[in-house]
């Protein structure tokens, strides 16, 4: 999917977007086309050989032109059109931007897996305003392809993208991008005592690694980290999930994806920061050599961990990572992972749980989720949720025993491996996975949270 600027229109379907109270250009639409603009409308008319959408933009707020660009795309694919004209004459950087994200992110398809692909899929779109808009359009094809290449490999089924697989993957990535990269075996991790990843990977019988990425501006600029929980498939350990809706964590690796995502769209916009990443990956499946609960592993940072329930395991890597990135000592580290069902319970499916210490971070993020729309609301981290992680014969347990505060006790439980790091957690298992009804995310792994990552260290670069 190419997206650029074009002065006139061209090609066979034009949509026109028009906020509440605009009316379409005579010479386009026609004389009694009776259209309000809302949000949401869309409005199909044919004039001579073109077709015609009328798409409302309402008041202009928050999410639509991304909304817009996806129901252009999706009426493109309607009437098996592969190139789509935009007219919008007032269009400036920040909505073409949104448009180019909309129309990349809505034009995603995962068919590999199809063998008769149907062959329907938008290649074009230009937008036609009154200004030339390349290089915003540009940015936008490049956020949203980096969250379609998070997509795409979080989608992957965990008998394909085992841990093996994604740091391949991630050495692919590397290449393309001149990072560096490491990788850590179990023999490496175990010399560096990353037990607690160990743990988590030992009752699989696909072995877990760590992955460690860089990019690096130039040593004049801050160092940034970014943590990915990277489990390939959660069935809960020998505290074993239910079968219903199993399948789903497949998409337990987002956190880690959305790194490489991150990793992707910095790399491409060449961010002025210095960049490290990290993903534990590992599959928590109940082998003969799982960890059982009540196991208790000492992780990177020295401290013992108590394993109360194996299926709280993302908080478990992260403990090993997290400890791992605070010794190399970030300006700021932010972590991804779905790592609690209650985030849903708490949040639904419109907001990641944000959690953070540190004012100056957590502003940074909670602006950058209204400009991406990726939208982060912060929960408490108080000193007493951390005491309710103690464990009596360990230094933590990794489970409180209590039903109640779940997302923030894992929180908690991730702050004690920190290490004194201005860092934010974001508890994504409420945005991982779309349904249908979204209106340019189809259904399935949304990569939700590469953008805000992205923008938000962009933000902290540009405030030093
Ligand atoms: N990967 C899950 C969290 C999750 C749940 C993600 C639903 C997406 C959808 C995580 O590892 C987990 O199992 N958490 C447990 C923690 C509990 C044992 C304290 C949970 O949320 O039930
Ligand atoms: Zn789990
Ligand atoms: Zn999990």
């Amino acid at each position: 999917m190419k997206v650029d600027y074009k002065k006139s229109i061209s090609g066979n379907l034009v949509c026109i977007l028009l906020a509440e109270g605009e009316k379409p250009p005579k010479d386009l639409a026609g004389h009694n086309v009776k259209f309000e603009g809302k949000e949401g409308q869309s409005f199909p008319l044919s004039s001579g050989k073109r077709n015609i959408l009328l798409v409302g933009l309402g008041k202009k707020n928050g999410d639509i032109f991304r909304i817009a660009a996806g129901a252009c795309i999706r009426h493109a694919e309607k009437i098996k059109e592969k190139e789509v004209s935009v007219y919008y004459p007032k269009a400036d950087e920040k909505s073409a931007e949104a448009i180019a994200e909309g129309a990349v992110l809505a034009a995603y398809r995962f068919n590999r897996y199809k063998t008769k692909k149907e062959n329907s899929e938008v290649s074009k779109l230009h937008l036609v305003a009154q200004k030339d808009l390349g290089k915003a359009l540009r940015r936008g094809e490049i956020l949203a392809g980096a969250q379609n290449y998070s997509r795409a490999l979080d989608e992957e089924p965990a008998n394909i993208a085992t841990p093996t697989m994604i740091a391949n993957a991630a050495r692919k990535l590397a290449k393309e991008k001149k990072l560096k990269i490491t990788v850590f075996d179990v023999k490496a991790m175990k010399k560096m005592g990353m037990n607690a990843i160990i743990g988590v990977g030992q009752g699989s019988a696909t072995p877990p690694v760590l992955v460690k990425l860089e990019y690096n501006a130039g040593s004049k600029y801050p160092l940034f980290c970014v943590v990915g929980k990277g489990i390939t498939f959660d069935s809960g350990g020998i505290s074993i999930k239910p079968s219903k809706g199993m399948h789903e964590m497949k998409y337990d690796k987002s956190g880690a994806m959305n790194v490489l995502g991150v990793f992707k769209a910095v790399s491409e916009l060449r961010l002025p920061i210095r960049l490290m990443g990290l993903m534990p990956l590992a599959e928590n499946t109940p082998g003969s050599r799982a960890q059982k609960p009540g196991d208790i592993v000492r992780a990177y940072n020295g401290k013992t961990i108590e394993v109360l329930n194996t299926d709280a395991e993302g908080r478990l890597i992260l403990a090993d990572a997290l400890s791992y990135a605070a010794v190399k000592k970030p300006e700021y580290m932010i972590d991804m992972a779905t790592l609690t069902g209650a985030i849903v319970v708490c949040l639904g499916r419109h907001a990641i749980g944000m959690f953070s210490d540190d004012d100056k971070l957590a502003k940074a993020l909670i602006k950058a989720g209204e400009e991406t729309h990726e939208r982060v609301w912060r929960l408490p981290l108080w000193p007493e949720y951390g005491k309710m992680m103690e464990s009596n014969i360990a230094d933590l347990k990794n489970i409180s025993e209590l039903p109640e505060a779940g997302s923030i006790t894992a929180a908690a439980f991730l702050k004690e491996f920190a290490g004194g790091t201005k860092w934010a957690h974001l508890d994504i298992a409420s945005v991982e996975a779309v349904g249908p009804e979204h209106g340019y995310l189809g259904k399935g792994a949304s990569g939700i949270g590469v953008r805000l990552v992205t923008e938000t260290f962009e933000k902290l670069a540009k405030s030093k």
